[in-house]
């Protein structure tokens, strides 16, 4: 058993991983806007240092696992910097600013939240990805809100994807017998998912995305967090910078034969 932060903690998946790594006999640090063991806000760089101290003393300096779940979603009207800076920034500062603390609690291990929006909403901005993964929080604020926040949102999931797969291999992670992943959920019913149907400009699209996944319904939270709490344990130590699709198929038919994609090296 061991100790286990998650940001997010107070809603969704975040609160799902929670309850069942509490039942497996875990300790559980939570951090969150509201009702968590730590509140902070993570869409700004005073939050997420804050967090990272508190998280830190809770923990007395030693994390088994970490879970980066915080997040926000793109909705008309809704700035696209907000999702930067708590869906990219408040995912890799966290996981930069912990993993000395994995490194203690070793073997240890970090999942992150990726989308399988990232995959199969087409049309976001590239440049965007890139000036996440440059750490240029001020470009990619700027960028994100010259356009809508419906495709901030998968931007932000594909740099956090990226993030993980290019430290995952690393000294400072797999050489730290850190393991370091991603996982890309479809739609998943929570209330980030009921804000969305609630909206009168997104609800149609949401109707009709929910109509097309395979096995006929979303995801549930506690799915979710099965397959978090198998990434965090000690049958999981192969897993090194993956990214899983949990999708119900949505990317198996959005894009069939997209991937394995064959390498041609140099290209
Ligand atoms: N639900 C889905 O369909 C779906 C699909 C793919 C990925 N995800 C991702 O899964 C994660 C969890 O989403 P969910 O569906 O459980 O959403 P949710 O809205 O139920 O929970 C998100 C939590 O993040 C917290 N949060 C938001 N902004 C924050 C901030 N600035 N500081 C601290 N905490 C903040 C919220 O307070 C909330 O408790 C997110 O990263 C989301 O992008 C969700």
């Amino acid at each position: 058993m061991g100790t286990i932060a998650i940001t997010g903690s107070s809603s969704g998946i975040g609160a799902a991983t929670a309850k069942r790594l509490r039942a497996d006999g875990h300790t559980v640090i939570g951090v969150d806007l509201r009702g968590a063991d730590i509140e902070a806000d993570l869409g700004t760089p005073q939050g997420r240092a804050d967090a990272i101290a508190a998280i830190t003393e809770k923990s007395v300096g030693v994390l088994n696992g970490f879970v980066p779940c915080a997040g926000i979603s793109g909705l008309p009207g809704r700035p696209g910097s907000i999702l930067v800076s708590v869906n990219y920034f408040g995912t890799v500062t966290l996981l930069e600013g912990l993993r000395p603390l994995l490194a203690k609690g070793a073997p240890a291990a970090a999942v992150a939240i990726s989308s399988n929006s990232t995959t199969c909403q087409p049309g976001y901005s590239m440049e965007l990805v890139d000036a996440c993964l440059a750490g240029d929080e001020e470009r990619a604020r700027a960028i994100a809100d010259a356009g809508e926040s419906l495709n901030t949102y998968p931007a932000t999931k594909n740099a956090v994807a990226k993030w993980v797969r290019r430290n995952a291999v690393t000294a400072e992670w797999a050489g730290a017998n850190i393991t370091l992943n991603a996982i890309a959920p479809g739609m998943i019913d929570t209330p980030m998912v009921d804000e969305g149907k609630n909206d009168p400009v997104v609800s149609k699209g949401m109707e009709m995305f929910e109509a097309s996944i395979p096995v006929g319904r979303p995801g549930r939270p506690e799915e979710i967090a099965g397959l978090l709490a198998y990434l965090l344990g000690p049958e999981a130590r192969f897993f090194c910078g993956s990214v899983i699709f949990c999708d119900g198929g949505t990317d198996a038919t959005f894009r069939t034969n997209d991937w394995p994609a064959l390498w041609t090296p140099g290209a």
